[in-house]
């Protein structure tokens, strides 16, 4: 079997039932569903559960055939043959643990694979809102053990459950059929155990929270502390007593719940000891008097001493079935969850693609409104009580009645006060969230009806903090097109006016970059993005351009990779630089979620506005 007696027993008492709810009726179908594919290994593995029970019974009736027929009679061959149907039977025994375990494992790790997989590829093709949401850590960890807890169903649970309600059947049945009255006097002590075992249990459960909730603001402490820019942060304005004291507080409430819980966990199997070595005693005197007034023979006695240590585990681990289920049903229904939760953007059945002639394409805003979605509409209630609760206003509407259309291979400059929802607009064009109200096309089609895998591969896109994966430069620009050749890649790198520092690098295109890789400056890595942009050839290029002023070389550098990057395709740019608003076909200005004015450099100044404004506070 998968646990020990006394293990599960302990497990089974201790289980944290502070998550525990009603399950709907639907779940148990659906698990039931997941169960399927493993039909022919749970057979296979409630038959090895059965043969184990079979044989924890079969070795007490043998020593009692040992001890009447053969001790006690004086029969020296058969005490030999039955010696070996012993051994045979503890070497059976092992050999049906070992395959039990073995489908175990495999339903086990089977479900596993299944629900991670499936989890992963649902939780990848969720829209960004979700992630702006979700905390990565806690949804890390929670899928990881809710994955785990579903697991648990099937390996713990149901050879917990399954096995101990045979075990104990079996037990009990062989014991009553040898002697009715000494196990009903064996067994009055069951309450009498069961009752503290549920009261520390409970305790137990309380005491692990509360140890397990420690546990987590230590650590969280530690990584949020123990990184460059977390450890820059202490550096610069931390106060490192304060943190040693908070620390400290915290450990210290580690220690005494670990201590409290290693005192209560002996207690909880010292009973357990007591109680079967109790019973073991009543057997031992009721059971003896027995053997001399000729009511049993001596071998049943044995018998029924021997089965009784089997019997307390098994039975205290069933008197918690209901919760051992239920906690399983839940870590389910959580994964179900997420399963369920659709995607705020997905494509419509059977998008068409992108318009395809080759060629830059058209965008259009066409009276485009847009407010992000609220916590109901993309977060999950299961992952709520994880995530900090804040109190949030009604959204409000972050673009109101957008119209702009940028011509094929026009370059459209967007500027403005910062929160004025530049970036916003970028994102309905490549789809990361969609409009409200109003439609944006691309290539005179609704970005909504074409599938995203076309879209997305039409756009080329640079934000502000471009993201690399920690991983080499090659594998960051194979990310945009595994196909690409080292030639294509050096010539992207050439054109994103990079390749200079690629060069210089000992490693080149080998140099690991991202988190904890080589660290490149904010400049280089805007031009890293460019070529890896470039890589794609996409038709529709959305920049968000960096604010960090640059040196007037490395200034120069951007200039002409941008140079590079826009030519021949139509571009939507958010501009801080100068040189970018001057070669601009037309200028946007956007407002607290509006285009206050449009129209070229020259014309825009000579309109003494809003643009004339912002140009000599943030652009002269
Ligand atoms: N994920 C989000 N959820 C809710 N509100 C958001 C979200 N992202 C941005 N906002 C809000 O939308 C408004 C527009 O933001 P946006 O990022 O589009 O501004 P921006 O013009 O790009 O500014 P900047 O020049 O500073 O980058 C801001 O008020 C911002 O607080
Ligand atoms: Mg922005």
């Amino acid at each position: 079997m998968t646990m020990p007696g006394p293990w599960a027993a302990y497990r089974a008492v201790t289980q944290d039932r502070s998550q525990l709810k009603p399950v709907s009726r639907g779940v148990v179908r659906r698990v039931l569903g997941y169960a399927r594919p493993y039909k022919g290994l749970v057979i296979a593995f409630l038959i090895t559960l059965i043969a184990t029970s079979i044989l924890t019974v079969a070795q007490p009736l043998v020593f009692r055939v040992i001890v009447d027929d053969g001790i006690t009679v004086g029969d020296a061959g058969l005490v030999t043959w039955l010696a070996i149907v012993i051994a045979v039977l503890a070497v059976v025994d092992a050999g049906v643990g070992i395959v039990s375990r073995w489908f175990s494992a495999r339903i086990g790790e089977g479900l596993i694979f299944d629900l991670r997989t499936q989890v992963y590829a649902h939780v990848q093709r969720q829209s960004i809102a979700f992630f702006t949401r979700a905390q990565t850590g806690a949804l890390v960890s929670r899928l990881n053990s809710d994955v785990m807890g579903a697991q648990q169903a099937f390996t713990s649970t149901l050879g917990g459950v399954v096995g101990n309600l045979i075990t104990t059947i079996i037990v009990l049945i062989t014991m009553l059929l040898l002697s009715w009255q000494v196990t009903v006097l064996a067994l009055l002590l069951v309450p009498l155990f069961l009752l503290p075992a549920r009261w520390m249990g409970r305790r137990l459960q309380l005491l692990t929270r509360q140890q397990m909730q420690d546990n987590a603001q230590m650590n969280a402490q530690m990584t949020e502390r123990f990184n460059v820019a977390g450890a820059l942060l202490v550096t610069l304005y931390g106060r490192p007593t304060d943190e040693d004291q908070q620390f400290s507080e915290r450990a210290a409430r580690v220690r005494d719940a670990g201590v409290s819980i290693a005192m209560a966990n002996r207690w909880f199997f010292t009973a357990l000891a007591l109680v079967a070595a109790l019973a073991t005693a009543i057997a031992y005197g009721v059971g003896g008097n027995l053997v001399i007034s000729g009511g049993i023979s001596l071998g049943t006695l044995l018998a029924i001493i021997a089965l009784l240590a089997q019997l307390y585990g098994p039975l205290t681990a069933l008197s918690n079935v209901r919760v051992d289920v239920m906690t399983a049903l839940v870590s389910f229904e959580r994964v179900f969850e997420i399963l369920d939760l659709p995607p705020l953007v997905s494509d419509r059945k059977n998008p068409p693609p992108v318009a395809v002639p080759d060629g830059p394409l058209s965008v259009e805003f066409d009276g485009v409104s847009f407010r992000y979605p609220t916590k109901e509409e993309v977060s999950l209630a299961s992952l709520e009580s994880v995530a900090r609760d804040v109190e949030e206003a009604e959204p409000t509407e972050v673009l109101r009645d957008i119209s702009l259309s940028i011509e094929p291979g026009q370059l459209v400059a967007l500027v403005g006060p910062s929160g004025a929802g530049k970036s916003t607009m970028v994102g309905l064009v490549a789809r990361l969230y969609d409009a409200t109200r109003g439609s944006v096309r691309i290539g005179g089609v609704d970005v909504r009806d074409t599938s995203l895998a076309s879209l997305h591969k039409s756009l080329g896109v640079v934000t502000q903090e471009s993201h690399m994966f920690h991983d080499t430069i090659e594998a960051n620009l194979r990310y945009a097109n595994p196909e690409a050749t080292p030639e294509q890649m050096r010539a992207a790198l050439e054109q994103a006016h990079i390749i200079e520092l690629v060069d210089r690098l000992p490693e080149g295109l080998d140099t690991v970059v991202g988190d904890r890789g080589h660290r490149l400056s904010g400049g280089e890595k805007q031009r890293i993005a460019l070529a890896r942009m470039l890589l794609r050839s996409p038709r529709v290029v959305l920049l968000d351009e960096a604010t960090a002023h640059l040196d007037s070389q490395s200034e120069a550098a951007v200039q002409a990779a941008l140079d590079n990057a826009l030519s021949g395709r139509t571009a939507l740019v958010i501009a801080h630089r100068l040189s970018t608003i001057r070669r601009a076909d037309l200028i946007a200005v956007v407002e607290s979620g509006r285009i206050v004015e449009t129209g070229t450099h020259e014309e825009l100044l000579s309109k003494a506005g809003a643009y004339a404004h912002l140009y000599e506070t943030q652009f002269a």
